[in-house]
């Protein structure tokens, strides 16, 4: 188990380069199964999730590769079946997307349950309405889920929630169905577009990814491609919030400043300087920072996966903010480890109510999950002492390097094995 140990203080400054998303890598990883071909991914994040995306590859046969520059060649066309029911599998989230890969290609799938981040119910039951809608029969037997389709035919779904991962799936299964499919009140976030995009580079025919309705005509087959994947806005935004936290001064490389629209606008309400730059943004910090109140929802709206790393720095700012979380069901519980710090904030359902302190102080903490994770080194960056967050290893599954790249910045961290 490894530990990072913070002394906080430090003002970020300098420059941070931004690696390949995380959640367009791992659907676009299985993504290639469709082709039964060869494909080259470049800028896939350097992380634990990609690697077991590509144990899971090469486990079920394909020839795959990765180098120390995020560049995956990896060709499909050994594989002849897809089960992956191996405790890889349900060890990561994204190991749902070979079930619609695989559907579309072989019209059959065994996948275990997905795992990932414990952060409340994440049902699939959106992603299993499409493949039915297909034509497949989905059973979940023992921790499995089975997918079988003697075709797939074209046709109209409508997503009862909005889901990423469900509007993905069923683009993945429909770019080789007969006719046409229609998801309606599909996602937007910026990695569905990705997704399509690479999925059009395969020869598919997938249109409006990006509006809440995607229309794809079936294709008879695909090949394969070089596609560069889009940087991690995720990533991008902790870095904009840690230099914000530390009063620091960080131009942040390597970023679509569109995808982070919302983010830069609530940091302009705290009176944070945020200026965009073609594919850079420079954010500058005053102290004291003023309260607001944030709002996650889907794509535009603010992320979910930076409510955790915001949350803690409205702990730094004056006033009371309020924050609401309405796309995870239970992603407060790093506000426990929070409160060690010294942080003032009450949650009651799906809304914190934070009193800002002006500075956390130092404690030991352990990592709940990815972003909580990352939140905590926010945290520990900017507070009073000595930070140890314990757990590294969910950290490690979605930023790469983060070590390196906030000791580039000027932080005290480092990592040790416990
Ligand atoms: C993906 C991301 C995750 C991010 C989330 C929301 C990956 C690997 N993970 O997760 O980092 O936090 O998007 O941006 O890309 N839901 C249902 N039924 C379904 C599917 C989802 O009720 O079949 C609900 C979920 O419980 C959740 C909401 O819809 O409340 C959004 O989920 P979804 O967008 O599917 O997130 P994930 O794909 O799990």
């Amino acid at each position: 188990m490894d530990k990072f140990i913070i002394e906080g203080g430090a003002k970020l400054k300098g420059k941070v380069n931004v690696s390949g998303f995380k959640n367009a890598a791992l659907p676009i990883i299985p993504a290639t199964l469709l082709a039964g071909d060869k494909c080259i991914i470049e800028n896939l994040p350097l992380i634990k999730d990609v690697n077991i995306y590509k144990e899971i590859m090469a486990s079920l046969g394909a020839d795959v590769s990765l180098d120390d520059k995020g560049t995956m060649e990896i060709d499909t066309s050994k594989i002849k079946e897809c089960i992956a029911t191996s405790d890889l599998a349900g060890r990561i989230r994204g190991s749902y997307y070979l079930l619609g890969a695989a559907l579309g290609r072989f019209k059959e799938a065994e996948v275990s349950y997905p795992g990932g981040c414990n952060i409340g119910n994440r049902p699939i039951d959106q992603h299993i309405k499409g493949f039915e809608a297909l034509g497949a029969k989905v059973d979940i037997d023992h921790g499995i889920i089975k997918c079988k389709a003697e075709k797939l035919i074209g046709t109209k779904i409508y997503l009862d929630v909005v889901s990423v991962g469900a509007t993905i799936n069923i683009m993945l299964a429909a770019v080789l169905a007969e006719g046409k499919t229609v998801i309606e009140n599909a996602a937007k976030e910026p990695h569905i577009v990705d997704v399509a995009n690479f999925l059009n580079a395969m020869g598919a025919d997938i249109r409006g990814a990006g509006t809440d309705v995607i229309r794809i005509n079936g294709v008879e087959e695909l090949k394969g491609c070089t596609y560069s994947i889009i940087p991690d806005q995720i990533e991008a935004g902790t870095y904009m919030i840690a230099a914000a936290i530390t009063g620091g001064d960080v131009i942040i490389d390597n970023v679509i400043p569109t995808h982070l629209e919302s983010v830069t606008a609530k940091l302009k309400e705290m009176d944070i300087i945020v200026e965009e730059y073609g594919d850079s943004i420079r954010v500058s910090a005053p102290n004291p920072l003023k309260s607001i109140n944030v709002k996650t929802l889907p794509h535009p709206g603010f992320p979910t996966d930076l409510q955790q790393p915001m949350s803690v720095l409205l702990s730094h700012a004056e006033g009371t903010s309020i924050v609401t979380e309405s796309v995870s069901e239970s992603r407060f519980k790093y506000i426990d480890e929070l409160k060690r710090m010294g942080a003032n904030i009450k949650v009651d359902g799906r809304t914190a109510v934070i009193e800002g302190i002006g500075k956390l102080s130092g404690a030991k903490v352990s990592a709940t999950d990815l972003r909580a994770g990352a939140a905590l080194i926010v945290a520990g960056l900017a507070a009073d002492g000595t930070t140890e967050v314990e757990n590294a290893q969910h950290i490690d599954r979605g930023y790469e390097k983060i070590d390196n790249k906030l000791l580039n910045l000027g932080a005290k961290i480092k990592k040790v094995q416990e």
